[in-house]
């Protein structure tokens, strides 16, 4: 059904979980905020910023001395063998023909723009440039270069590349910093670090002293940390005269971010890239009904085409979209005139669907059998389709013996270790096959790719902030977008570009994609703005780029306040600040931290740390009842879609104890990896809240878990966390309708445990998430009493009519007696004074 088709992680959803990973050093906040002293009860971080290399120099004597050191062990470097033959590839990228001109450009502008494509040695080169030129006119010891990426696997595989280059190990001149990792030094004076670690940078010291030259990479991709960074840098400029601004793009779009500062000069570095055949899905057919027809010259419709299907000889692709045809009851050119509309609005019935995953692996076995060498690089939406056509390839084998090809997937959330298979080059009988999500399309380079399989989407949210809903669905990818995938198949030699769309989508699609700011709920960017004394929140987004419109912005603020993040001056309150110290979506953050409060942290780990990746259980299409029926059996009769994943949970736990770990997962349909993911993201979690005071690791686990296993306190901090998702059960008969404030009736999602449920047995569900396909569905949910809401839900008052306590925002109306409503009052003010204390 239409419901499927969102349930699975777009792979903006995997960004954010990098982000989250990421955006904060998970270190000292509070100094900042007036008169608290969270700071005295944190932990030291791991890596706090005394390694940095970015570290000042006693006296001007030993500085000097110092620089001249620097020069002299540069001179070595360049001796050896290997540095000379990195130099020698360096030199032929097409940023090393812009040198002088790129250093005298920085010498004489604040700001920079570079613009060049993909693969011309931005990234790599142009902070080295820096480096070496400041190192050889001896202000070496002064230099302090900061070099932002959208991702954390990017700020790693390019600090260890230019590390290679330079014939130096990781960590000593060039050196990265993500959330809880880094590799640095003392002497390190080139730091790639995540947009996100360098906001934080920003809460510790608003004007970045020290840092000499802060280049700004991706920044084409218009990422919310990437807009937002620059509307802080754009005002921090004026009160640091000697900082060095560069922004770095692919070729789009450059102009826009020269005029953003004051028409700041442009170079543009001439690409070097071979030329990349482009072939539509029309193409793709004429070209293998060609590859058939010449080989049998009567080649005749659709029996002649089974009877060489029986001898096999048929191309998988051609098999394909025959199949894809009777399919549709017509012909190709039938089905792109049901689109001759060519607008974008008439794409849209295209758009929701996700990627066919058939055609994908015609193709693939096309360019196996058809095409000469090259690696393969397919671009899908999210995670869920790669494993997916992961799958597909296993089981259908297609490719014949497996020890021929090399299939790796690319994406946000994989482990950073198994990076380097991506971009070794495999002998030559080995067909190395990429599977990526939108990752690959810019910052990530693949020398070996000579042939790119666009599937023309990506998964993305868009926010309605109407309805204040959030649609997760995939979409048409834009142009700039598109050229972006093509271009990545013409590093080495001349490519092939198969695009599973016509030409006629491509026409409609979008120069441009929107910024992120647009079309993403605001509120974690709001509590970033108060946490950096920004100002007022909405004067301050009205500076950026493009400005969010005023009614998301009044929209993060409401929920900010409903939930008690923000006092009605648009204050951060004690809670706000905790939560602004962590790196989660504001409710998650919330959950957490009244976990803690309650002492129930194992369940609220779990449940925070699924919320904020993905849900573990996988859905097969063709086993989907056995599915549903394993997820409710781990529900029991809790009537809640988080108490059957913390279940889940706890079953993997127990079942990798007793090594049946495999099994238990295969049976129970749920993913190994995602349940990895989550076991280490609730660690770092559990290490975030000790840091900022609420759990004290040194007392044992049992000190901080005294309810956990008490299913009405956990619902109850769930309510807390998910609050204001909340939906009210009416009778209506024999069944239960669900209200929610914004959209009025709703529908629960088909994947939940709720699904079947007529009568449930407390009167409110609250819900992780609103999604708009063919009705509104919540997903995941969780039965709660009304006592849950009035403890943790919005503000309380009494009602008009006498006895009853309304709740602020509607949501409850409650009869009780006034002392019900004196003594949660009274509760409620005890866990704020406990927020204040910590
Ligand atoms: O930033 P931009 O896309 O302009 O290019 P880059 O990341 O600086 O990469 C320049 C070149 O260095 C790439 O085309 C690759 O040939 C090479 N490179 C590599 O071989 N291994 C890496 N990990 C990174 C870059
Ligand atoms: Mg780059």
């Amino acid at each position: 059904g239409s419901a499927q088709k969102e349930i699975h992680m777009s792979s903006e959803t995997e960004r954010r979980v990098e982000n989250l990973l990421d955006s904060s050093t998970g270190t000292q906040k509070a100094d900042k905020f007036s008169g608290t002293s969270i700071q005295s009860a944190k932990q030291l971080p791991k890596d706090s910023d005394k390694t940095a290399g970015i570290s000042v120099m006693e006296t001007d004597g030993a500085m000097k001395e110092h620089s001249v050191e620097l020069k002299e062990r540069l001179e070595k470097q360049k001796e050896s063998i290997h540095v000379k033959a990195m130099l020698t590839f360096r030199e032929k990228l097409p940023a090393h023909k812009m040198k002088s001109e790129f250093l005298e450009a920085v010498a004489a502008n604040k700001v920079l723009v570079v613009s060049g494509e993909t693969g011309c040695g931005k990234t790599t080169q142009l902070p080295q440039f820096i480096l070496e030129e400041e190192i050889s006119s001896l202000r070496g010891s002064h230099c302090n270069i900061i070099c932002t990426q959208p991702r954390r696997i990017s700020a790693i595989s390019v600090a260890a590349r230019i590390s290679n280059e330079r014939g130096e190990s990781l960590g000593e001149t060039v050196g990265y910093q993500i959330r809880l990792e880094s590799k640095r030094s003392e002497q390190t004076r080139l730091l790639f670090c995540t947009t996100g670690v360098l906001l934080r940078k920003l809460v510790q010291d608003p004007s970045l002293t020290g840092i000499s030259h802060l280049l700004v990479d991706e920044i084409h991709e218009r990422g919310m940390n990437e807009d937002f960074l620059l509307i802080i840098l754009r005002d921090l400029l004026p009160k640091r005269p000697d900082l060095r601004l560069i922004l770095m793009s692919a070729t789009i779009n450059a102009d826009l971010f020269s005029k953003y500062f004051g028409n700041a000069p442009v170079i543009h570095i001439p690409g070097l890239t071979y030329p990349v055949q482009e072939m539509f899905l029309e193409d793709l057919l004429e070209k293998t009904r060609y590859a058939v027809k010449s080989e049998s010259d009567n080649f005749q419709g659709y029996s002649r085409r089974r009877r060489r299907q029986q001898e096999s000889k048929i191309d998988p692709i051609t098999e394909h979209f025959e199949a894809l045809f009777i399919y549709y009851d017509a012909d190709i050119s039938s089905v792109y005139k049901s689109y001759s509309a060519s607008t974008r609005q008439s794409l849209e019935a295209w758009s929701g669907s996700e990627t066919d995953l058939g055609l994908v692996e015609a193709t693939i076995e096309y360019i196996c059998r058809h095409e000469g060498p090259g690696a393969i690089l397919v671009f899908l939406t999210g995670w869920d389709e790669i494993s997916k056509l992961l799958d597909i390839v296993k089981t259908n084998n297609f490719l014949g013996d497996p020890t021929n090809f090399l299939l790796l997937p690319l994406h946000g959330s994989m482990p950073t270790v198994n990076q380097h298979e991506i971009f070794d080059r495999p002998p030559s009988s080995i067909r190395k096959i990429v599977l990526a999500t939108n990752i690959a399309e810019s910052s990530i380079t693949i020398d070996d790719v000579v042939y790119v399989i666009d599937c023309g989407k990506a998964k993305e949210t868009s926010y309605d902030a109407l309805n204040k809903l959030a649609c997760l669905l995939p979409s048409w990818i834009s142009k700039a977008s598109a050229h972006q995938r093509r271009g990545r198949a013409g590093r080495v030699q001349p490519g092939i570009c198969y695009r599973l769309y016509p030409k006629m989508v491509h026409d409609a699609m979008l120069q441009y994609q929107p910024p992120e700011i647009l079309r993403t709920p605001l509120q974690e960017l709001c509590l970033q703005i108060k946490s950096l004394q920004l100002g007022a929140i909405g004067s301050f987004l009205s500076k950026a780029l493009q400005p969010p419109d005023a009614l998301s912005v009044q929209n993060a603020v409401e929920l900010l306040k409903t939930i008690g993040a923000l006092d009605d001056a648009e204050e951060l309150t004690s809670l706000g600040r905790h939560l602004c110290t962590l790196p989660v979506d504001p409710n998650i953050g919330k959950m957490l931290l009244m976990g803690s409060i309650f002492q129930c942290v194992n369940p609220a780990l779990t449940i925070a740390a699924a919320l904020a990746s993905r849900s573990p259980f996988v859905l097969p299409i063709s086993r989907k009842e056995e599915a549903d029926e394993a997820k409710r059996s781990f529900a029991g009769d809790s009537c809640s879609d988080h108490i059957a994943l913390l279940k889940a949970f706890e079953g993997w736990k127990d079942a990798k104890r007793s090594g049946n770990e495999k099994s238990f997962c295969w049976e129970n349909f749920l993913s190994i990896q995602t349940l990895k993911m989550i076991g280490d993201m609730r660690l770092q979690f559990l290490d975030l809240l000790s840091g900022i005071g609420f759990v004290d690791k040194s007392k044992g686990a049992n000190v901080y878990n005294q309810y956990s296993d008490d299913m009405e306190m956990v619902c109850a901090v769930l309510c807390a966390g998910l609050y204001p998702n909340v939906a009210q059960c009416k009778r209506r008969g024999k069944r239960t309708a669900l209200y929610t404030k914004e959209v009025g009736k709703v529908d629960i999602h088909p994947a939940s445990v709720n699904a079947g449920v007529h009568v449930f047995p407390l009167p409110y569900l609250v819900y992780s998430e609103k999604v708009k396909t063919s009705s509104v569905y919540i997903r995941d949910s969780t039965n709660i009493s009304d006592y849950a809401l009035l403890m943790f839900g919005g503000n309380l008052i009494p009602s008009k009519n006498g006895d009853g306590i309304e709740m602020l925002d509607g949501y409850l109306q409650f009869s009780a007696s006034k002392s019900v409503l004196g003594l949660i009052k009274k509760l409620r003010g005890e866990v704020d004074r406990l927020l204040k204390r910590k």
